[in-house]
């Protein structure tokens, strides 16, 4: 995948393009808390927190919780958008995590698995900062188990372009269970409508995912018309709901 530079690109625009309503946000701290133990407080940490679309959710429902994220301009949106007691952002990778072994009790990674470079790096990273029994969210697409959101069809090449970011399923178990993790879980989440088709479109021209990167200015005009002109149509129906993968692990 052509790899994305947030601090020169998609920082000044993500928060509102990936913007979640209150009840998608909760139907995710939902799915979170049926993966994780029920003892409170958990220590958290949020790998590639971005500007902290979940991270003060995740200190409010289970403990305090450090947003792990390397670009300065997303951490500065985190910081200034989504202040709270309970997280602290700090600049670091999925490879290389600024806290101390054995700290955490759960990592969650919010879509950004497919940014991580040297993922079995990463691996042997999250197993040093979780404790034993520590739980891994994983929320990321996989090749072979792609979800198929209902304006991608417009572009030309769309799924395959976007399912090609992407691990298939089993490569991702035989990297964590090869060095010590087990899964606990793998299924769907499904969020609530997004808003209506409108309002969607109007996130999506910001282009804030990764997709859109994969594509020629060409395939990406074609698509943005084909879309506008179907959107057009009826633009207050609402976006239909959309279930994405959620894979879960733990530290053994
Ligand atoms: C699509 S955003 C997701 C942000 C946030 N988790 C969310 O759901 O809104 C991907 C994030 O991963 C970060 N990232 C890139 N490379 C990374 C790495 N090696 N380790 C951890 N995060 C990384 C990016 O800077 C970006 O903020």
């Amino acid at each position: 995948m052509r790899s994305i530079d947030y601090d020169t690109e998609q920082h000044q625009d993500y928060a509102r393009g990936r913007a979640l309503t209150q009840q998608q946000l909760q139907v995710w701290i939902g799915a979170f808390a049926e993966a994780l133990p029920e003892r409170r407080p958990l220590a958290g940490l949020d790998v590639g927190s971005g500007t902290g679309r979940f991270t003060p959710a995740l200190a409010g429902a289970f403990g305090p919780v450090v947003g792990v994220e390397p670009s300065d301009r997303m951490r500065e949106v985190a910081q200034t958008r989504s202040p709270h007691p309970g997280v602290r952002y700090l600049p670091g990778t999925a490879e290389e995590m600024p806290v101390p072994s054995d700290s955490a009790d759960y990592a969650l990674l919010g879509w950004s698995w497919h940014h991580v470079q040297d993922k079995p790096r990463a691996v042997r990273e999250l197993a040093r900062v979780l404790r034993t029994g520590g739980r891994l969210l994983l929320r990321t697409n996989f090749s072979d188990h792609h979800p198929r959101p209902w304006w991608l069809e417009y572009f030309r090449r769309g799924y395959e372009a976007d399912a090609a970011i992407f691990q298939p399923l089993h490569e991702v178990i035989a990297l964590f269970t090869s060095a010590g993790w087990r899964v606990t879980g793998f299924g769907t989440v499904t969020e609530s409508s997004a808003g209506t088709r409108g309002e969607m479109l109007a996130r999506l021209r910001l282009r804030t995912l990764s997709f859109f990167a994969q594509l020629s200015p060409d395939e990406l005009q074609t698509g943005f018309d084909r879309l506008e002109q179907a959107v057009a149509a009826d633009p207050d129906a609402p976006a239909p709901e959309f279930a994405e993968p959620l894979l879960t692990l733990e530290l053994c």
